[in-house]
């Protein structure tokens, strides 16, 4: 089986690290901005969420996906894909500018490359099968996740890019952002957050999770769960959106369980890393606590306030928090691996960005201190990054110094003749 080695990740890991700290300067601007201290500008908004997802999570999992399903397909180490990092990073930029400038052609052009990279790393993804000797073993069995994620990012792309030219509503799709929202975050990230729990579990953890064989039913629920809460704005039916709720929530309920029971009274719950995983998926709770009341139209309740501002609650409570304990894992173990790696984050983090997550939803429900509660919220959690984003530079840089103090491939070549012109 090939040990992980860094350079099939190294391109992504560093273009990962470039859009942590965009993600860090986006949120402060939008701090200001909240504060009225500088102007909005079109497209901020769009950015700052995307700076996380497209950019730190995608490219993350981009780099890593392939390394882990050869891993435990017990195959050799793939190659690096440059194809498939330079459909995914050109796409990307040109998405950066086509967006603010709400130009559709640089929309689609630049969705339709980062449609191609997802859909070579779904075929690279799918060639690697299973060993039946670690069928038992949940471990290994993250690649169906990843791929389950990977067809809802595809949907969720195809939509995104689509979303300004009508091309959502040529499938019927009735409110088509929030099939955009669903496909990406129910779909694409969570399927891939746990796949990756289940991959890393024995890594961080030292033992496996409880109840191997729930792994199965869990994937089944929470894809169902994904495809509902699609179908569900997509068809404009609520009954839909709450079975997929249920389902999804359900298999998460589960999951989690199974991650926590076998760790009770171990020194490991006492580590910030731990704590930022569970309650990163305190977030992706609140939204649907509340729903009930949007459904309901109950008076004097914000549900505008929530529908425009609650995926950001999600995508920084949840998407970036569970990022801050997983990412700067992975980096200390690719590219410091004589050092033992732990969950990333520390007991500031965790209080700066749960508290930032707070005041969000503050800043919903209490609309007289919305700008300051806002500009805070933001302010927060642009802090909550630099400690991380310091915790990965410092994993990359050791590891690039490691490279760059091996010997050059040049020592050995024959000195050059002295009139070598
Ligand atoms: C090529 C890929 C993508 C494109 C072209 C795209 C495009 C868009 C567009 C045009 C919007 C609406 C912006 C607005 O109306 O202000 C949007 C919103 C959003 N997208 Fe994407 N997106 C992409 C990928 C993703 C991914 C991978 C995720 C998450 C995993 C994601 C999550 C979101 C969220 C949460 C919003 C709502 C933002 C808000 O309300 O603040 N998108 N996207």
């Amino acid at each position: 089986m090939g040990k992980p080695t860094p350079q099939q990740m190294t391109p992504y890991f560093i273009m990962a690290l470039l859009f942590a700290g965009l993600a860090a300067l986006t949120a402060l601007d939008a701090a200001l901005t909240g504060f009225g201290l500088l102007p909005w500008f079109n497209g901020l908004r769009w950015l700052r969420v995307h700076f996380i997802t497209l950019g730190l999570v995608t490219e993350f999992a981009f780099g890593l996906l392939p390394v882990l399903a050869a891993v435990y397909a017990r195959q050799p180490m793939p190659k690096t894909r440059l194809d498939i990092w330079l459909a995914l990073n050109s796409g990307l930029i040109i998405l950066i500018v086509g967006v603010p400038l709400m130009n559709s052609v640089l929309m689609i052009t630049g969705g339709t490359l980062v449609f191609i990279a997802a859909l070579l790393l779904f075929k690279q993804l799918s060639a690697f099968g299973l060993v039946r000797s670690v069928a038992d073993k949940p471990a290994g069995a993250g690649r169906k996740f990843y791929l389950s994620g990977l067809s809802f990012l595809l949907l969720g792309i195809f939509i995104g890019a689509g979303l300004w030219v009508g091309w959502p509503q040529l499938l019927g799709m009735r409110v088509p952002i929030e099939v955009h929202i669903h496909a990406n975050i129910w779909g694409f990230m969570a399927l891939v957050f746990v796949g990756l729990l289940v991959d890393l579990y024995p890594g961080f953890a030292g033992r496996q999770p409880a109840w191997s064989r729930s792994i199965t039913p869990i994937f089944w629920m929470m894809t169902t769960g994904a495809l509902f809460l699609v179908l569900g704005p997509w068809l404009s039916n609520q009954i839909l959106t709450v079975v997929g709720i249920v389902l999804h929530l359900g298999a998460t309920g589960w999951l989690l369980l199974g991650v926590y029971i076998p760790l009770r009274g171990d020194e490991l719950t006492k580590t910030p890393g731990l704590w930022h995983l569970f309650l990163a998926y305190l977030w992706i709770i609140a939204p649907v606590l509340v729903a009930p009341l949007i459904i309901l139209q109950v008076p004097g309740f914000p549900g505008v306030g929530v529908e425009q501002s609650a995926p950001q609650a999600l995508i920084y409570g949840w998407v970036l928090q569970f990022s801050f304990a997983v990412i700067p894992y992975l980096f200390s173990r690719v590219f410091l691996p004589n050092q033992p790696a732990k969950l990333g984050g520390s007991w500031l983090t965790l209080s700066l960005v749960n508290l930032g997550a707070v005041l969000l939803w503050a800043s919903i429900l209490i609309t007289n201190y919305q700008p300051w509660l806002f500009g805070t919220a933001y302010a927060l959690w642009a802090l909550s990054m630099l400690p991380v984003i310091a915790q990965i530079y410092r994993s990359v840089r050791a590891g690039v110094a490691f490279v760059e103090s091996a010997p050059a491939f040049l020592d050995d070549a024959p000195a050059a003749s002295p009139n070598a012109s």
